[in-house]
């Protein structure tokens, strides 16, 4: 998958920017704060439908306007696909999609039209942050990859609110009926949960196959094997449903006095494990940033064997901070895929075989433009 153009209109600091980008290694240098992140930070969303960096998509709308666009043609093996998202701040739906030039029925059909993996700085709150940036890690790869997974979990994450509500709605005031209205949130809860635990455990044994591989080739120490398992009350059972309804009615009472649903693959999570021993815990700050690598990398072919294609790789100011080995590594990866490096200096990115250069400047207003170095 390559972007062939890249439009935008009033996202972050580009008022307006029409970028035509090669098929190979494009390097976008500048100053702090000159955009370099905004631009790849755009791609993301048209990838997975949001930023990499902030769950409010307000944010990504330039000051002062009440509308951005962020539009992508795009070539896949499949031919030629036109994406567009436009956020609204002070309207509702605030995240509108296009493809092809029409209005999608979901925001979920968006999927598989531009497909991106980033690298960012951002990426180490992966380990060390709590569950909560693991699950988000789980859910956005997992979504370009398997589109309907997006709308399991969404219909998981909706049958949830609807538990707590009720929840909630009892406790303010009580019902005669609030057992049987519960039971039937249970065997609703219970039966989308088997769609978001069954792909949940297939990705990360499959990932966790490949961040492996990718360790073990950029490790000093052969001796440390890295592995990633997936942690969460229905990770190894083999009866979702079952054990997820049991654990329902056990909980019930807990639940009601919390008034949340305490137990679910909403509180799953993730353990990175190098040498037999929690990396969380124990890990070295260059043992986690080649754990993230491994990760990414992994992705990457990981995406690969399931489309059939590379996706585009974005990787934001992690180039010049890796050490020759891990480079290596990276570069790599990056034979024959479409790839944005951003770094201050452009002598950042010697070695990585770039097949463009593109200065990024911000205006006196702030506002940024490319230009092309010849
Ligand atoms: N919604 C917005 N509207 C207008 N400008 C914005 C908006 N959001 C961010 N900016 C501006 O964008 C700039 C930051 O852009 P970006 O994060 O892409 O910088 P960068 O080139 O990656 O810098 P660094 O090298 O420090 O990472 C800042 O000047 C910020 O004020
Ligand atoms: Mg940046």
């Amino acid at each position: 998958m390559k972007f062939t153009s890249l439009h935008l209109k009033n996202f972050r600091n580009y008022a307006s920017l029409d970028f035509r980008p090669g098929g190979g290694i494009t390097v976008l240098y500048g100053a702090n704060g000159s955009g370099k992140t905004n631009l790849l930070e755009s791609m993301h969303l048209l990838s997975v439908g949001r930023s990499h960096r902030t769950s409010v998509d307000r944010e990504m709308i330039a000051q002062g306007e009440d509308v951005a666009f962020v539009r992508a043609h795009t070539q896949r093996l499949d031919g030629k696909h036109d994406l567009e998202v436009r956020l609204y701040p002070l309207e509702k739906p605030q995240k509108r999609v296009l493809i092809q030039g029409k209005p999608a029925e979901r925001i979920t059909d968006m999927m598989g039209h531009a497909t991106a993996v980033m690298f960012a700085p951002e990426d180490l709150r992966i380990v060390s942050d709590g569950p909560a940036a693991r699950r988000r890690f789980i859910d956005m790869q997992l979504s370009q990859i398997r589109p309907s997974y997006l709308k399991a979990l969404r219909r998981y994450l909706s049958a949830l609110e609807k538990r707590n509500a009720l929840l909630k709605h009892n406790k303010a005031r009580p019902s005669d009926d609030f057992n049987r209205q519960l039971d039937a949130w249970d065997e609703q809860l219970a039966g989308a949960a088997v769609y978001v635990v069954e792909p949940r455990r297939w990705f990360l044994d499959e990932l966790s196959r490949h961040a492996a591989a990718q360790y073990a080739a950029i490790a000093e120490d052969a001796n440390e094997v890295f592995s990633l398992r997936y942690t969460g009350p229905l990770a190894t059972t083999a009866t979702p449903y079952r054990d997820m309804l049991t654990a329902l009615k056990r909980s019930r009472a807990e639940d009601a006095r919390r008034l949340f649903t305490t137990f679910g693959p909403h509180r799953d999570d993730l353990s990175l494990m190098l040498a037999g021993k929690d990396l969380r815990a124990y890990g070295s700050q260059g043992q986690l940033r080649s754990a993230v690598l491994s990760m990414k990398l992994g992705e990457l072919a990981l995406i690969e064997n399931e489309m059939g294609e590379m996706p585009a790789l974005l990787l934001d100011d992690v180039f010049s901070e890796l050490d020759h080995q891990r480079r290596n590594a990276l570069l790599k990866s990056t034979q024959g895929v479409q790839t944005f490096i951003t770094c201050t200096d452009k002598s950042d990115a010697a070695g990585a075989k770039a097949d463009a250069f593109y200065r990024v400047v911000a205006d006196e207003n702030g506002h940024a433009n490319l230009t092309c170095d010849e």
